[in-house]
């Protein structure tokens, strides 16, 4: 940002608002515990330990719709992370400006129970089930800021569809691979029902291991379940490989082709091998 910026300050603006916990209904309550309920049952052996341990340490549970207030006590005193709540959609410089702050941008409103399994706009399960818990972990929230300060240079360098393809990929979509075989830290999929079991046991997309520049000219669907989804080894490698400046790679990439969602590559390492049939033995 240079310091003429005649606004400099675009994303600390009037948008945030409170969480006004007191005033969810009964009914909206009852739906979070739904949510929570399935989802949290089939997470077990598929969500990565990571994940699992946020959520446990953050104190989310089946109870209700969590208050803002008491997330941010534990995330305050880990790793200093804040969720601000927003009306709706924000700009994409306040998106990223709340980020490479720390802060982490989330709708109050639920879904209704008719929306149990598909919604088109995130909701506050989708935004606290999903993303929050992994905001505990001290490599994931590095990356993740680190990723808000990309965002804010990708819009200077006119490059957020690539970058939205890192985010797409990782933050919503990414698979993690353990010793225990593949599991889930994109939330996305951690707040799917569908697509938690699809991603892991349906023989139909593609697991890629991790590969940046591979990532950033891969374009990706919003309207169903992912073709392709990229697993890192460790969440300090995917900083590691997202570290370096992104300015000589959006120059390189800009003049190559785009990939299609289900396109395979010949340089792509398939991770299929390690992908657990849970319940029989690997030889
Ligand atoms: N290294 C990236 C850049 O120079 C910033 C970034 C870090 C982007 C981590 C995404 C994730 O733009
Ligand atoms: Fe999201």
């Amino acid at each position: 940002m240079t310091t003429a910026d005649p606004n400099p300050d675009p994303y600390y603006d009037d948008r945030l608002i409170a969480q006004d916990w007191e005033s969810y209904s009964v009914e909206e309550h009852a739906i979070w515990r739904r949510l929570f309920e399935r989802q949290s049952h089939l997470l077990v052996g598929r969500a990565c330990d990571e994940y699992l341990a946020g959520l446990d340490q953050l104190g989310v549970c089946a109870d209700g719709i969590p208050d803002f207030r008491r997330l941010n006590d534990v995330l305050g005193q880990t790793t200093g992370w804040q969720i601000v709540a927003v009306p709706g959609l924000i700009s994409e410089a306040a998106f990223f400006g709340h980020m490479a702050e720390r802060r982490f941008v989330a709708t109050r409103w639920i879904r209704s129970p008719a929306q149990m399994d598909y919604l088109q706009e995130p909701d506050i399960f989708h935004d606290v089930f999903g993303h929050v818990p992994l905001l505990t972990n001290p490599a994931f929230a590095d990356y993740l800021q680190a990723y808000g300060r990309g965002g804010l240079k990708a819009l200077r360098l006119g490059a957020l569809d690539m970058l939205a393809r890192l985010y797409w990929y990782t933050v919503e979509f990414g698979l993690l691979r353990t010793g225990d075989g593949a599991r889930i830290y994109g939330a996305g999929i951690l707040s799917s029902k569908g697509e938690s079991i699809y991603c892991l046991d349906d023989p139909q997309p593609n697991r890629i291991a991790f590969d940046l520049k591979r990532v950033l000219r891969t374009r990706y669907r919003i309207d169903d379940y992912q073709e392709t989804y990229f697993v890192i080894d460790s969440f300090e490698q995917l900083m590691a490989e997202t570290a370096p400046d992104f300015t000589p790679i959006y120059a390189e990439l800009a003049d190559l082709a785009e990939f299609e969602p289900g396109d395979i590559q010949p340089s792509d390492e398939r991770a299929d091998d390690m992908l657990t049939d849970r319940g029989s033995p690997q030889a």
